[in-house]
């Protein structure tokens, strides 16, 4: 596989280069992009908690935000970021927070930001300092927390922050964005392409652009079969064999078609349980093959996701379509 890299002077990832960077691009989440703008413009705003799934534009709209708060030769001064990638302990609480957040800007006007992304990954013990932090320096400081997961966020900081849940993003938000990028990079994209980059992101706009942009950088156009391929995701026509073999073949065969699609694709086998699930949802099954199926195939999902031999998984798949066989009258010349 040749890879062609297109832009040569702005080799920025299409996520950092598309990102919004005024609260209006954002594409999603009106109501809450209002109510902050409203907060901003009575010089109101409280401390935030952000919170939902990746690529939804979380930390986009709080750097959006605070673009609009200072004027550019401030922002250095008056916004410190911390991420998962900065070390975020006690020791980071007490010391570079606190003194960011007790220091007071003598000729400057107003409060400070202090955004702490990625704030599931604090200790409990840091966010327990954190919150006494919170309440001394309201006046001076404000705080933003970004989190995937509320429940990590402990709840003396949860009631002293405004909370505001960034949902996935769905197809019709997302696809006006996605045109906007394919234009201005001159992707060659098929219409089915977009329907599988729609289905692979599950409403994650990050992704959406990531697999864009490896897709659009590795094959002259994007379409259904290079989006998956790139991914290394089965195909709809690859699942629909899979199932077919399952069904028909024996033992020995189904085993070795699908282990050899494996190879040839580079396919993982959790992704062919995935897709197989919702494909036999599809299919008229018995309700007793269909129960035991889908209880074994919950089985190998779980003992796969605790890594265990994929070879071995792979003939427990193969079994557990056997024992549902024997629950369907199959005519004669398949069996
Ligand atoms: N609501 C949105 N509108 C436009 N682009 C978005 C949106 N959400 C995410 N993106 C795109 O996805 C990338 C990652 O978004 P980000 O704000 O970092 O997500 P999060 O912090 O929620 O994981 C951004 O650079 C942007 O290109
Ligand atoms: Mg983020």
């Amino acid at each position: 596989m040749t890879v062609t890299v297109k832009e040569s002077g702005n080799n920025l990832p299409w996520v950092e280069k598309y990102r919004p960077s005024t609260l209006d691009e954002l594409v999603s989440h009106q109501d809450i992009i209002q109510t902050i703008n409203r907060f901003i413009d009575a010089d109101q705003l409280p401390h935030l908690l952000f919170y939902g799934p990746p690529g939804t534009g979380k930390t986009s709209t709080i750097l959006a935000c605070a673009k609009k708060l200072y004027p550019s030769g401030q922002l250095n001064s008056m916004v410190m970021e911390l991420n998962a990638s900065d070390d975020r302990g006690i020791g980071i609480v007490r010391g570079q927070i606190l003194n960011f957040a007790s220091t007071r800007t003598i000729f400057k006007s107003g409060f400070k930001l202090i955004i702490l992304d990625e704030a599931d990954a604090m200790t409990n013990d840091a966010q327990n300092a954190l919150r006494r932090i919170i309440e001394k320096f309201t006046d001076n400081i404000r705080f933003c927390l970004i989190c995937n997961y509320l429940g990590k966020i402990i709840p003396a900081i949860q009631s002293r922050c405004t909370r505001f849940r960034f949902g996935p993003l769905d197809s019709a938000q997302i696809m006006p964005r996605l045109e906007y990028v394919v234009a201005e990079e001159k992707v060659k994209i098929t219409e089915c392409g977009k329907k599988a980059l729609m289905e692979l992101s599950g409403g994650d706009m990050r992704k959406v652009l990531n697999i864009l942009q490896s897709a659009a950088t590795a094959y002259e156009e994007v379409n259904e079969e290079t989006v998956y391929t790139c991914v290394g995701h089965p195909t709809k026509a690859d699942i629909t064999n899979v199932v077919n073999w399952l069904l028909n073949f024996d033992f020995f065969n189904a085993n070795k078609m699908i282990h050899e699609l494996q190879i040839n694709k580079g396919l993982a086998l959790i992704d062919i349980i995935h897709e197989v699930h919702s494909y036999v949802h599809r299919i008229d099954l018995p309700a007793s093959a269909l129960i035991e199926l889908l209880i074994k195939l919950s089985d190998i999902e779980e003992r796969l996701s605790v890594g265990t031999s994929e070879i071995i998984q792979l003939s427990s798949l193969v079994a557990a379509f056997y024992i549902a066989r024997s629950h369907i009258n199959l005519p004669k010349d398949i069996e």
